[in-house]
């Protein structure tokens, strides 16, 4: 029997888990959401101590256990830069799905074990669920394994594929599901062995087609899968909490995984089935030599200080170059021109979601100056100049005009549409998804060349001299 109080401390974690995710909606209130959710799962990792009346065996390599992998937590986040974020974040998914399957393992050893010793019988749903949480979490841990690696570019980022990859992908799973009924049937150890190992290669399998953009949508997945596993442990265990946990977390991840896949044009299961394909492509394009029109920071200031209306289009080279702060001074100083000046959040913009309003967030941008793309996109016909800082996918028109294009279908911000678009980048080079953009070349188009944080301190200096 579980004590009261702890059973109580668990109330609150779960409440405090639900809450976490409320203010992890809004970029207003995600810093105390993620503090909330902080502190839930410390009451939960205190509770658990107390959980069973006997108490808990090997309690100081527990407690070293822990100590180490916060250590390593801590590190790891106080050193990653913001935009290497989605490979932390598959890394600590893949730890979670990891964990779950080898306690689901050792859960497989005590059951059999009592089975053995004292002749009786499993309950079936135990097993269903201690079978799930081996071979979903082994899924886990291996395609988290390997999104890392392409993300850190620890491998190639592209997709991998070779032939007879969907018949080893298929062949694996189908294999996997008969023993893990088998195991269901005749619980051993043997079997859960193997159902670890086949989840093993069909992550592997399943992640090695994916490249280019569909791979953050790949982890939301992945983290969803961690979810469920974690979820199905908490029923094996008894415990209420990890259920609870498992399924918030199940719910979330795929919630995110469909706003993902919307937000880049493409279905869930498009992505999946054409990753398996090898459908999910990189574009290949190199730096254009085709001619364009450039300008230094004087001239872009003139065009932004006798503007009536500005729209800042901020992308991934933003992230890069830091430049979030000293752009906030720029649109400051136009607004006390009265010039009206909006930021269009593209919902993929940057390398995670909400990364741009994290961003933005950071140098005090007040959330009221950003638009969604729904929201702005309508306004781009009324903009005398559209600031487009580190973003180039985000407002390629080739998502609308080029079939076969990797980021054909995926909406964008209608930049095409104002009377002037400026670009800030360092070079000709194209944005994340490998492809020319046709806008670069476009008249109304000017180039302001170079590390986007430092021109854009040249360009706060020209527009408080106007
Ligand atoms: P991108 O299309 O990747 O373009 C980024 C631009 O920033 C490039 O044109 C690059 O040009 C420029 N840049 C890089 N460093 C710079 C610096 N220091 N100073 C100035 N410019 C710099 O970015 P985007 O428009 O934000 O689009 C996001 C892309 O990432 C989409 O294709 C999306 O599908 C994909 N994606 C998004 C996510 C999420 S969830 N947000 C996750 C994974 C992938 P130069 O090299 O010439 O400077």
């Amino acid at each position: 029997m579980v004590p009261l109080w702890v059973q109580l401390a668990y109330l609150l974690a779960a409440v405090c888990f639900i809450l976490a995710l409320k203010g992890l909606s809004s970029p207003k209130t995600a810093r105390q959401g993620n503090i909330l959710g902080a502190v839930a799962a410390a009451i939960a990792t205190i509770a658990v101590f107390f959980q069973d009346e006997g108490g808990l065996d090997n309690v100081p390599l527990i407690i070293l256990a822990t100590l180490a992998g916060s250590v390593a937590g801590v590190v790891g986040a106080y050193r990653v830069q913001m935009t290497q974020m989605p490979q932390l974040v598959a890394l600590f998914n893949g730890v979670g799905g990891g964990a779950a399957a080898l306690v689901a393992l050792l859960e497989l050893h005590d059951l059999t074990s009592v089975a053995d010793r004292f002749n009786a019988e499993i309950e079936g749903f135990v097993l269903v669920a201690t079978v799930f949480t081996i071979f979903v979490g082994s899924v886990s841990f291996a395609g988290s394994c390997i999104t890392f690696a392409k993300l850190q570019e620890l491998m190639t980022t592209r997709p991998v594929v070779f032939p007879g990859l969907p018949f080893a992908f298929g062949g694996s799973f189908l294999v996997a599901v008969l023993f893990s009924v088998m195991l269901v049937g005749d619980p051993s150890m043997l079997l859960g062995i193997l159902v670890a190992l086949l989840g093993l290669a069909v992550g592997v399998l399943l992640v090695l087609p994916v490249g280019g953009a569909d791979v953050p949508i790949v982890i939301s997945l992945l983290n969803a899968f961690t979810g469920l596993t974690v979820a199905a442990g908490g029923y094996v265990l008894g415990n209420v909490l990890l259920l609870v946990a498992g399924t918030l977390v199940g719910a979330s991840g795929t919630l995110l995984t469909i706003l993902m896949a919307r937000g880049m044009g493409r279905s869930v299961v498009n992505t999946l089935f054409g990753a398996l394909k090898g459908g999910s492509t990189l574009g290949a394009g190199g730096a254009s030599d085709r001619p364009v029109q450039s300008a230094g920071p004087e001239d872009v200031a003139i065009m932004l200080g006798y503007a009536d209306r500005v729209i800042i289009v901020p992308g991934y080279g933003l992230a890069v170059a830091q430049a979030q702060h000293a752009l906030r001074d720029v649109v400051e100083v136009l607004q006390e021109r009265d010039i009206r000046v909006d930021y269009a959040i593209h919902p993929v913009a940057g390398r995670m979601p909400g990364h741009m309003n994290v961003l933005l967030a950071e140098a005090q941008v007040p959330y009221e100056q950003l638009r969604e793309m729904d929201d702005i996109n309508g306004d781009f016909t009324d903009a005398d100049v559209v600031l487009v800082v580190g973003a180039n996918d985000v407002v390629n028109p080739a998502a609308r005009t080029t079939p076969g294009a990797p980021i054909y279908g995926m909406p964008i911000l209608n930049a095409d549409e104002a009377k002037k678009i400026v670009f800030m980048k360092r070079s000709m080079r194209p944005g994340f998804a490998g492809i020319e953009n046709e806008l670069l070349f476009d008249e109304k188009t000017t180039l302001l060349f170079g590390d986007a944080k430092e021109n854009m301190a040249k360009l706060l200096k020209s527009v408080e001299a106007l």
